[in-house]
């Protein structure tokens, strides 16, 4: 028999395909596609890490070695205003797990720590647990951040995900300065935050490594992908992959493969490494002949901590980054894949990590939980057959209260901005408004911003009262409204950090050790 290419992504397009064969390929990905619509598709959802919307080739930046994730934008539907609600790690992954604004779930503000006595409250309904419910194999892999507990409460095991293995947190929150880099021996970047036990690799609920070696870890993910793909496909099971790097968290570390090749610094090579990772999942499916019955989400938590500067990724044309509710902070490269069922193109409807649970329960036919959620079936601007029933994007900044409830609104294209707040997370940008010294402003009338021809919101069209415009004040009478509406049906549930913290709740794979906690020290340091 003939092969047409033997590269992996070649079997995707047509346009490669320089035999005869192309005919039988199409025929297959027919077929696939009619049986595909049968059962279930397989749903590998990757998440990155402070990675922000100019990050990517395919999102114009002009160095960075994406590949494999430019790929996946060329053959899959590119968002352009995709958006999470909370410019921050713990906040942002509550409300892509949930369909529900971290206000709702009680993820506020800022982020967990390691010793949080809080978390995702387990009556929350997780995506891990609509899809398990329907039949699905649910694993997680990488950095979960909503919450550890006493005896693991609130880790994945007990929120929805059959298998797990990743760090609960984030890798910055445990001393990590003698584990981030390649070779081994050079001096890394970050220190991390002292004082804390070191940064735990759980297995389920067990301690596989304390610290694990970071570089070696992107590796040890993908294997874990690849088994429970291969394990799925045993047991004829659709399966959930919540596939959550690390990458481009600061401080960045990269594989041997990766340390010092990408030609962008650190940042550069912990993003290359991830691009691989995508291109060994999609190697994968295809090795299982899954390509056509499996839908690949892509998108981050939130935008750049370019407090770190060059080690902190870039939001392109957006303004600020991580911690803003500027679009630099919220808008985020998204891309979905799923070869036969959705087309290739460019979207510029408005999209939110808070849609994709109610968007993936309706493509895998379950049942939506009996809760308020906050997202919406975008389905239709999926598979081609409509367009985002999504009208309004709502933004809260990384500490909210009910007073001040929310600090942005985006109804088609105008922005709102009712108050904005300076973050640390998006210092040293050429824009004073992003840094930590921007105090809590409350702006009477609103920022307006046109986002369609002013995506960096450089341009207040209320700025200078001469020159507003009929449109422009419509306009902001709209959004005023839609805030009122919004915060007056808002309520805010107890928050989980308030709960505080416990020391004695940080995972420590030897308990009761001295001194702690440099003793959680897994397999036990050589003297
Ligand atoms: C977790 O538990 C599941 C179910 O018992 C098992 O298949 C898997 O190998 C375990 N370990 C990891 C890392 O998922
Ligand atoms: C860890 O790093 C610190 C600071 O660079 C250094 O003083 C210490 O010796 C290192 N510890 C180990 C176990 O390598
Ligand atoms: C959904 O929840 C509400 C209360 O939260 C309850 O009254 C209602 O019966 C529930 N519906 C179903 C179908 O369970």
């Amino acid at each position: 028999m003939v092969r047409c290419q033997p590269r992996i992504w070649s079997l995707v397009t047509s346009q490669s395909l320089p035999c005869a064969m192309v005919v039988l390929w199409a025929l297959a990905l027919a077929l696939a596609a009619g049986l595909a619509a049968a059962r279930p598709p397989n749903i590998v959802l990757i998440f990155a890490d402070d990675l922000g919307y100019g990050d990517l080739g395919s999102y114009g930046h002009p160095s960075s070695t994406t590949p494999n994730l430019d790929q996946l934008a060329a053959r899959g539907l590119r968002f352009t205003d995709f958006y999470v609600p909370v410019s921050l790690c713990t906040p942002s992954r509550a409300a892509l797990l949930t369909g529900r604004l971290p206000v709702r779930t009680g993820l506020y503000p800022g982020v967990l720590e390691p010793g949080s006595r809080g978390g995702l409250p387990l009556e929350e309904v997780t995506l891990a647990e609509v899809l398990a419910a329907r039949g699905y194999l649910t694993g997680m892999a990488g950095k979960w951040h909503l919450g550890v507990g006493p005896e693991g409460a609130f880790l994945p095991p007990h929120q929805g995900f059959h298998r797990f293995l990743g760090v609960p947190y984030s890798h910055d929150q445990g001393p990590c300065q003698n584990m981030t880099c390649f070779p081994p021996t050079t001096p890394c970047d970050g220190i991390c935050d002292q004082g804390r036990v070191p940064v735990p690799l759980l297995a389920n609920l067990s301690v596989e490594a304390q610290p694990p070696w970071l570089p070696g870890l992107e590796a040890h993910y993908v294997a874990f992908a690849r088994h429970l793909m291969a394990d799925a496909q045993r047991q004829g099971r659709p399966f959930f992959l919540y596939y959550a790097s690390h990458h481009t968290h600061y401080p960045q570390f990269s594989g041997q493969n990766f340390a010092r090749r990408s030609g962008r610094g650190p940042f550069g090579d912990s993003l290359m490494e991830l691009d691989a990772a995508v291109g060994a999942l999609i190697t994968a499916l295809g090795d299982l002949g899954l390509l056509g019955e499996t839908l690949v989400i892509f998108t981050a938590d939130n935008g750049p901590e370019t407090m770190r500067m060059s080690h902190g990724g870039c939001s392109g044309l957006l303004r600020c980054g991580k911690g803003t509710t500027f679009e630099g902070g919220v808008r985020e490269p998204a891309v979905a894949f799923w070869p036969g069922h959705i087309s290739p193109g460019v979207t510029h409807e408005l999209a939110s990590s808070l849609d994709l649970l109610p968007t993936l329960a309706a493509l895998a036919g379950a049942p939506l939980p009996n809760v308020t959620l906050d997202g919406v079936d975008l389905s239709p601007l999926l598979l081609g057959t409509g367009k985002s029933p999504r009208q309004t994007l709502f933004f809260y900044p990384a500490y909210p209260d009910e007073i001040r409830g929310v600090f942005a609104v985006r109804s088609g294209k105008y922005k709102a901005h009712f108050f904005t707040q300076g973050s640390a997370h998006s210092d040293t940008t050429a824009d004073p408004a992003c840094h930590a010294a921007s105090p809590l402003t409350a702006h009477e009338p609103p920022l307006l911003f046109d986002l369609s021809q002013d995506p960096g919101e450089n341009y207040n069209l209320l700025g200078c009262a001469a020159q507003v415009t009929p449109e422009a004040l419509q306009a902001v009478k709209q959004l005023e409204l839609l805030k009122a509406q919004f915060d007056a049906a808002m309520t805010f549930s107890p928050s989980q950090m308030a709960r505080g913290e416990d020391p004695a709740l940080q995972v420590c794979c030897r308990p009761g050790c001295s001194p702690w906690p440099s003793c959680c020290h897994c397999p036990e340091p050589q003297p």
